[in-house]
């Protein structure tokens, strides 16, 4: 299946797998670019010279291109101590063995580290640099100059117009089916307003976890898709079994958009800890502090695999989701089952 997407990196399929924190790890993207897509790393939860390390395991594994995530928003970005202190406060109370939790994962907390990672990305010139919550001008720029493509990761026409305007390559575009971060128009009406008001390559997300996902986003005008928790139940996703196996036996309806996580809103698997968030109406810190509060909770989950207690982001494509599927076959299975599809409506 050839599209703009697949021709822009000389990539056999249009299928690009989410640049996930802490699940998308070196051997997940290796795994999705060794089988013909593109593996995307999740850059936001590696220092600096841990996210160095990992592009090098990758490298080490495939000559393939692959792409890195980052959140280059302001309040990430800023040297501003003012604008720091109430996230370190926010961060000082927490129990130190939950904060000993996030030893190493903890970027988004240290000021100066998305700057870090910022340098060893441009350095380490991935073939694509995915943009989540901010697609700063200067930084798109350097990119390009350095021979790097850039995505934005978007919600809304509105989001994906202002991404064009400040040049990236690619957008993706997701319905609030998604898991994680998402906002509030779902998949099906989103890509075809967005294919309408732009002009670049749009990949389609959330709620796609095999090929009748693909086949559907190339016929709303998609060049491609982007997935996320189909990866989720691949040996090669990082994350406590029990997550895993939560995201094959789960039902869509087992999930909740919270703002309990980073203070945006986000789809996760509804349990004890959402569920007191929700019930104490408490207002979230704004963003990283609420995160600063509450991001111990993905290790509560991913390492200790308590499902009542840790976070667990998941879309509402769990409910097709059955089994553990090596990444590269999601990614063989979904081209094969989409090229199956595409003849036989034609
Ligand atoms: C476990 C999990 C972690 C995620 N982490 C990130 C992240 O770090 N950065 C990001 O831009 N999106 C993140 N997302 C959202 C994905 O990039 C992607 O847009 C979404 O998973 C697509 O929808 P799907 O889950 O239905 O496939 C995450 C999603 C999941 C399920």
């Amino acid at each position: 299946m050839k599209t703009r997407a697949t021709e822009m990196f000389g990539i056999e399929h249009p299928i690009f797998s989410a640049g996930m924190a802490r699940v998308a790890q070196a051997p997940l993207v290796a795994a999705v670019s060794e089988a013909g897509g593109m593996g995307c790393l999740g850059g936001v939860s590696f220092l600096p010279e841990a996210l160095r390390a990992e592009i090098e395991r990758i490298r080490a594994t495939t000559s393939k291109p692959f792409a890195v995530n980052l959140l280059l928003p302001d309040s990430l970005t800023s040297d501003d101590d003012d604008q720091w202190r109430p996230v370190r406060e926010l961060w000082a109370q927490l129990d130190p063995t939950d904060r000993g939790k996030m030893a190493g994962v903890e970027p988004l907390l240290t000021p100066g580290a998305v700057r870090g990672q910022v340098e060893v990305v441009l350095d380490a010139a991935p073939a694509l640099v995915v943009l989540t919550f901010a697609a700063p001008g200067d930084f798109i720029e350097e990119c390009h100059r350095r021979g790097i493509k850039v995505a934005a990761l978007v919600g809304s026409t509105g989001r994906a117009i202002a991404a064009e305007q400040a040049g990236v390559d690619l957008l993706i575009a997701q319905g609030t089916e998604g898991g994680g971060h998402t906002g509030y128009t779902g998949t099906l009406p989103l890509i075809p307003a967005v294919v309408d008001r732009v002009s670049l390559p749009v990949l389609a997300a959330g709620g796609i976890v095999d090929g009748r996902g693909l086949a559907a986003a190339r016929a709303l005008g998609a060049d491609g898709v982007w997935v996320g928790t189909r990866f989720i139940a691949s040996p090669e996703a990082f994350g406590h079994e029990a997550f895993k196996q939560r995201v094959v036996q789960g039902e869509s309806r087992e999930l909740t958009l919270t703002r309990a996580y980073t203070g945006k809103p986000l789809r996760a698997f509804r349990n004890r800890w959402t569920s007191q968030w929700e019930e104490s109406a408490t207002q979230p810190a704004a963003f990283p502090g609420q995160y600063a509060v509450a991001g111990m909770r993905v290790e509560t989950g991913y390492q200790d695999g308590d499902l009542e207690w840790g976070m667990m982001p998941a879309g509402q494509g769990i409910s097709s989701v059955y089994e553990l599927t090596p990444a590269g076959d999601i990614v063989r299975g979904m081209a094969a089952q989409a090229d199956e599809i595409l003849s036989s409506l034609a």
